[in-house]
Order: structure tokens, then sequence, then C-alpha cells
């Protein structure tokens, strides 16, 4: 594991590249076609085919490599962060290029008609959820490039967020939409008596296993393959959860969804229970990055809702929304909690 400071200076130069057009453009074709992966084994010739001088030129500026008196070497800061990064740096790139193209292509549409845009943006035919109900080799191919993406986030979130979720005592929690269980890892390191079950689609589960196999958390957590609007949900080692945790799930779904979804919650927890939301808010609380970095959020903005949006969702179902938590993120994170009334 990375001592603090190297893992903080890895993120700042993760964030200054994610918010640079020279760098997202270049880095997307490098890795690509390939060129990342050689120039970490070493220095590659000037007249290499994959070389082209515009993607140089673009790499330089962009101070990812350096050149030479015959070629080009990856420069040392970024040796460093590819040591540790490459595959978070790789999701990330590739889906902020996306995410851009989709909203200078497409902008008007996002904000005056998002269901179009969600139709026709690649950015959300990316999270093909269908091609995740089964196991079989070219459903986890489809599957895994966004579950790395969406893991590279909770990477980066999980140290921020898991600190604010008030799960002292809590044995069994229950976490809807926990992905390769980046975040749960997260929360079984800093709690050694919690036991945590994931329940998301089974190519996202099996993808899951082999990330989390080589964690000792890894024995506390368990991967449940289903659908949480019509499955059972499961059990956390034998017993009720005492937490049901949507961590950036919910905002998917449509107002009818979320309520059906939390409802099966509510009456899954155990009686003393809470249920804990985790999202992004809407623009507009705390500050903003305005470069390039803003985009892979920016397309999901009409998704983000209010905290009151949730109270009346839960209210309705008896439950009572204790003080939203905000924490800075990329954008704010509110996390909402919730126990039953009276
Ligand atoms: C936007 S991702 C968030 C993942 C994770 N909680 C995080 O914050 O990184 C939404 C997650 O919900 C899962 N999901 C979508 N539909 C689902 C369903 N019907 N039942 C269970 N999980 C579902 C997806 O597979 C995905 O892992």
């Amino acid at each position: 594991m990375l001592d603090p400071e190297s893992a903080e200076a890895g993120a700042a130069l993760e964030q200054s590249l994610l918010a640079d057009f020279a760098a997202v453009f270049s880095l997307n074709i490098a890795f690509q076609r390939g060129l990342m992966t050689r120039l970490l084994r070493g220095p590659i010739s000037g007249d290499d085919p994959d070389a082209a001088p515009i993607l140089m030129e673009m790499l330089h500026r962009a101070k990812v490599v350096a050149p030479l008196r015959q070629g080009w070497q990856l420069r040392a800061e970024m040796v460093d962060l590819l040591a540790t990064r490459a595959a978070s740096l790789r999701a990330k790139v590739s889906f902020t290029a996306l995410a851009a193209a989709d909203l200078l292509a497409g902008g008007e549409q996002m904000i005056f008609a998002p269901e179009a845009f969600a139709q026709a943006a690649r950015t959300f035919q990316f999270f093909c959820y269908h091609r995740a109900r089964d196991t079989r080799a070219a459903s986890l191919q489809d599957t895994a490039p966004w579950v790395e993406y969406v893991t590279a986030l909770s990477e980066a979130e999980a140290p921020l967020l898991a600190p604010y979720l008030p799960l002292d005592g809590v044995t069994r929690l229950l976490e809807i939409g926990g992905n390769s269980g980046a975040f749960a890892l997260a929360l079984l390191e800093r709690h050694p008596a919690l036991q945590i079950a994931i329940m998301d689609l089974p190519a996202v589960c099996h993808l899951g296993q082999s990330y989390v196999a080589s964690r000792p958390e890894a024995a506390r957590l368990v991967f449940h393959a289903g659908d949480a609007r019509v499955d059972p949900l499961p059990t956390v080692r034998g017993g009720p959860p005492e937490v049901i945790l949507f961590k950036s799930m919910l905002h998917d779904w449509t107002e009818k969804a979320q309520r059906d979804m939390l409802a099966r919650a509510a009456d899954h927890l155990a009686p003393q229970g809470r249920l804990i939301i985790c999202e992004r808010a809407p623009l507009g609380a705390g500050d903003l990055p305005l470069g390039l970095g803003l985009a892979p959020h920016l397309v999901f903005a009409t998704y983000y809702r209010k905290a009151e949006h949730y109270r009346l969702l839960l209210a309705d179902l008896g439950f009572e929304l204790l003080a939203p938590v905000e924490v800075e993120v990329d954008l704010t994170f509110q996390i909402l909690i919730a126990e039953r009334r009276g």
C-alpha cells in the first residue's frame, strides 16, 4: 500500500491530467494503442510507428513524456503514477473523453431534453446493465470496462466518504449496487467487526469477487448476485442487515423505481436499522471543477436530486431523515441517514 503523501501526490497529478484537454486527448490515444504500456517498459524511438508527431507533441505539452535525443521517455512522476494507477487513469481518461464528446455535441439536449440525451449519448450506452445479467464470457467482457471505471471512482471517493458513515457497533450491512466492492472494502477496513453483503448484477459480482480476492477484508464480504428490484434481498451472515446502503445507486432510476427499492429495503431491515443513501448533490452545492474534469459528472447532473427528494420518499415509508452530511469530493456528496419514526 502507498504512503499517504505519495497517494495524495498521485491523486493531484491524476486530477490535473484529467482537467487538461491535451492530456485527455493524447493519453486516450496512447492507452488505446498500447503506447503507455510500452513507455512504461522504457524509452521509445522517435521512428516508432505509434510515435506520431502530433500525438507525441500533445503528450509532451501535457507533461506526460520528455524528449530524448532519439525518442521519448515517460516523465518520472508519470512512471510513479502509472505504477499504482494505470487502470484507474485509463478508465477515467476514456470516460472523460466520452462524456466531453457527448456534452459538446448534445449539451442543449442534455439540459432541455434529458431523456432524448440519455437515449443518444454514448456515455449512457457505456453502462450496459442489461449485459450484466449473466456471467457468460461475452457478458463479462462487456461489463468489465464500466465496472473498472466505477471502481476507479469509488477508490477515490471511499477514503473521503467512509469516515462519515455512522457504523460504530454495526455488524451487518447490506450494500445494494455495491459494484466491485471498492467502497465496501474501505468500510470493512475502518470497522473490524463489520460484515458486508453486496447485492449486484451477476457479471458485476463475478468481477467484484476477483477484484477483492487479494484483500484480507474480503473474508468479511459476500457477493450476492441478483436484481434488487425483484429478487429476495440477502441476509448478512444469516441475520437481517442493521444498515442498508445505497451508494451512487439510486440516481440511475425513476422516482417510482427508487420508491420500490427503498420500500423493499425498509421491509428487509432489522427493526432498529438504518437506511443510508450516499449520492452526489445537485450542482449548486459547493465548488465545481470547471475544467474538463467536470465532464464525467456534468453528464449525470440532471439525475442528482436534493436531499428533500429522498426525505419525502423515506417519509412515505415511515422513515425520518437525520440532518444530511455534505462532503466535498469532486462534486459535493450528501450522506442521508434515515431511521424508523417513533
Ligand atoms: C453507478 S453504479 C454505483 C456503484 C457503486 N455503488 C459505487 O458507488 O461505485 C450502480 C450500481 O448498481 C448496480 N445495479 C444496477 N441495477 C441493479 C439492480 N437491478 N440490482 C442490483 N444492482 C444493480 C450496477 O451494476 C452498479 O454496480
